[in-house]
């Protein structure tokens, strides 16, 4: 099944996150990845297996990530489709996040989901940006590559039919 990663970076982390997942999808799959944010994506609906990725900034993904899922909204309901999103927030509001970030329709749709962690230096930014950061978030390295290899098992997981009653 050809599986297309599109996702939204800014510092590199999701990126990352889209290569565990293609090596976790293994070698049987054709696994094509985009950052939408430099890159326009390929023929979307030559996919069937489409994994959207956003990394969180100020409780938002990037405008080019939210274009691309009501652009092509239709085509994604037609779709296996997962979703994950990077962040350094706490559980409860990776979750508030995620539900403002995706739509319900999609979130419905999605055959799986993840919470990937983050990862930020602090000291790369602004005094304001830094302020914001270290005021915000406990700890700025919550990477959880075990739990995206889980979500790309889940996502190759073939759907069991239920037995005909
Ligand atoms: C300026 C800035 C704002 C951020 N805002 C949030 C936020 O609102 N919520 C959150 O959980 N994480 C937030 N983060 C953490 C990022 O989501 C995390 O660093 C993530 O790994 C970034 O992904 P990337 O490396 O692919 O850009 C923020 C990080 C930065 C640098």
């Amino acid at each position: 099944m050809n599986t297309l990663i599109v996702y939204s970076s800014r510092c590199g982390y999701t990126g990352e996150c889209a290569e565990i997942i293609r090596d976790e999808l293994g070698d049987d799959q054709f696994v094509m990845f985009t950052n939408i944010d430099s890159q326009d994506p390929p023929t979307v609906a030559d996919y069937h297996r489409i994994i959207i990725g956003g990394s969180v900034r100020y409780g938002r993904v990037s405008r080019k990530l939210k274009r691309f899922m009501e652009d092509y909204r239709a085509l994604l309901l037609q779709r296996e489709v997962g979703l994950f999103l990077t962040c350094l927030g706490p559980p409860e509001t990776s979750q508030k996040t995620f539900s403002r970030v995706f739509t319900r329709d999609l979130r419905e749709q999605a055959k799986a989901h993840c919470f990937a962690g983050g990862v930020a230096d602090p000291k790369a930014f602004r005094p304001l940006i830094r302020g914001y950061l270290e005021k915000r978030f406990p700890s700025f390295d919550t990477r959880d590559h075990q739990a995206l290899r889980t979500f790309a098992r889940q996502m190759k997981q073939v759907r069991k039919t239920p037995p005909a009653s």
